[in-house]
């Protein structure tokens, strides 16, 4: 019956799992193709997701540097003013690009693309809007969508009530932007609006931001937003919605208000994952209490020739994540040897300053009653950092006491979002924080600011 395949691998969903794996193992000569059910490729990511939230993020940057920052370089500006559309223009732009350039990727590495929606048939086969496709092997990167507050009363139309979509393409700045959820999105998304005038408050469950993010990070993080002008209400649930002419009004429990109103309310509670209409249940393929597929080490389902990788199955919701999977997958698949190192998974907040760590927090060591020493320090201490008057945050790197070995580093400040990967690869290579200490830094550079901290770690910082 499985004897004419169409492919040996039939990839569904175009994100960055999907197609990276789609790239590569059409790289190691299988014949692939990518079925994707969006008229664009990239996925979230690169439609509604990293990309278009980059690009606002640097566009309103710029704007904030120029309102607040430029005079104290004796750069002065006359009549400073935003132009949305055109700031929506650039964001479209940056997409448009990024996700043409998947198409062209594809077609020089022989990755076939077929639009449509996939749903399997049985296990080696799948029916993509009325066409059978066979396959010997199968890799669901189907993804995830925003999920909602529990209790059905905030219906998301993109126009009032947001989802990420909607908070990245409105016309006008709102007067008051209600965020629920003070995860990535939620700070990403309310800096971006808060840069041009909004009055953003968010709104957060938990009695911290940022969720996972190093106690001693969160709190610095959550102290110059605030100087930013964003606002937080925190230890408060959302618990029912009044909507009025051209606002909503939101219940609030277990903090300091009853209410509080906005013009537009963004949700922004975390992600689910997606896979709605595969009919995997046919095949018996679990899924886990969140909806997740279950995979095994090899990110194998029940069905070992049927995968899964990125946000549709456990780990962080990270689109390199979903890239390193989708790369181990296709060479498991072609016989190779491949590994994704999931204790060094680096994470970034791209608000201002950058938020980035890899590794273990302060608070998890604590919990795992693991012994460590702390190496601190502070941006104001950095000379690169006080010439561009850019000095807000630290760096904390954490080790094991017995070997040196970096068990988890923690960077809030300028460029913090490419720092991060120096203490991933000195990770990787299981370096002790000695061996990034006694590397020479380029002087003057943010990295030295990394350098010190794995000095302070082991012995003593030099310039602070
Ligand atoms: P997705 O990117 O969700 O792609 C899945 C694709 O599958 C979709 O295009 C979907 O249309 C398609 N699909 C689903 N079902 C079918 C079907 N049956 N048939 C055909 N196609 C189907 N991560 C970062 O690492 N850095 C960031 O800066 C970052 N910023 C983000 C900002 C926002 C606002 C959001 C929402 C997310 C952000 N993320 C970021 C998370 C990142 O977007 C996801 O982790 C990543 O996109 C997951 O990749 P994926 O391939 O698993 O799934
Ligand atoms: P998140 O998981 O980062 O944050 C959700 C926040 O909402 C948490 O702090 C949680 O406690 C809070 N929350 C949950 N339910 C709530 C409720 N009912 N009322 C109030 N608060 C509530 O999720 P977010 O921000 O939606 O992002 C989704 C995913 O997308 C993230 O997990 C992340 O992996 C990814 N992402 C990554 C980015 C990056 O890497 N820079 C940027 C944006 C998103």
């Amino acid at each position: 019956r499985f004897s004419s395949f169409d492919y040996d691998v039939a990839v569904i969903g175009a994100g960055p799992g999907g197609y990276v794996a789609a790239i590569k193992a059409a790289q190691l000569g299988l014949k692939t193709a990518c079925i994707e059910k969006r008229p664009t490729l990239g996925g979230t990511c690169l439609n509604v997701g990293c990309i278009p939230a980059k690009a606002l993020l640097n566009s309103t940057h710029k704007y904030m540097e120029a309102q607040k920052d430029f005079a104290k370089h004796g750069v002065i500006i006359e009549g400073l003013k935003y132009d949305i559309p055109t700031m929506l223009k650039s964001k479209q732009k940056a997409v448009d690009g990024l996700t043409k350039g998947v198409e062209g990727l594809f077609k020089k590495n022989k990755v076939t693309h077929i639009p449509g929606t996939a749903k399997f048939r049985d296990e080696h086969e799948i029916d993509v809007s009325g066409t059978r496709i066979k396959a010997k092997n199968f890799i669901i990167a189907t993804g995830s969508e925003p999920a909602n507050v529990p209790g059905g009363f905030l219906k998301i139309d993109e126009k009032t009530i947001l989802s990420n979509k909607g908070a990245m393409e409105l016309v006008e700045v709102p007067k008051k932007l209600v965020v629920i959820g003070a995860g990535v999105i939620g700070l990403e998304l309310g800096s971006v609006w808060s840069r041009l005038g909004a009055e953003v408050v968010i709104v957060e469950f938990m009695n911290k931001i940022a969720g996972g993010t190093d106690l001693e990070v969160s709190t610095t993080l959550q102290r110059l937003l605030e100087k930013q002008g964003l606002k937080f209400m925190l230890s408060t649930k959302v618990v029912g919605a009044e909507m009025g002419n051209n606002s909503v009004k939101l219940k609030l429990e277990g903090g300091k208000a009853e209410s509080v109103e906005g013009d537009k309310v963004l949700i922004a509670i975390g992600r689910k994952a997606f896979t709605e209409g595969l009919d995997v249940e046919m095949l018996g393929i679990p899924k886990d209490k969140q909806g997740r597929i279950e995979v095994n080490r090899y990110l194998q389902t029940k069905h070992s020739h049927i995968y899964a990788i990125g946000d549709c199955i456990k780990g962080p919701m990270l689109a390199h994540k979903a890239e390193e999977e989708g790369v181990f997958v296709a060479e498991h698949i072609a016989g190779n040897l491949g590994h994704v190192n999931y204790d060094v998974i680096p994470s970034v907040i791209y608000t201002h300053p950058e938020v980035a760590s890899v590794g273990k927090t302060e608070e998890n060591l604590k919990e795992l009653n693991i012994p460590y020493n702390k190496g601190f320090f502070p941006f104001v201490a950095n000379s690169r950092a006080r010439a561009n008057h850019d000095s807000d945050g630290f760096v904390k790197v954490l080790t094991d006491p017995k070997t040196d070995r970096l068990l988890g580093c923690h960077f809030i400040g300028p460029n913090a979002g490419e720092l991060i990967m120096e203490a991933a690869l000195a990770m990787e290579y299981k370096a002790a924080s000695e061996d990034v200490a006694r590397t020479t830094h380029a002087h003057p550079g943010f990295s030295e600011a990394f350098k010190e901290a794995c000095l302070a770690a082991h012995s003593k910082a030099i310039h602070f």
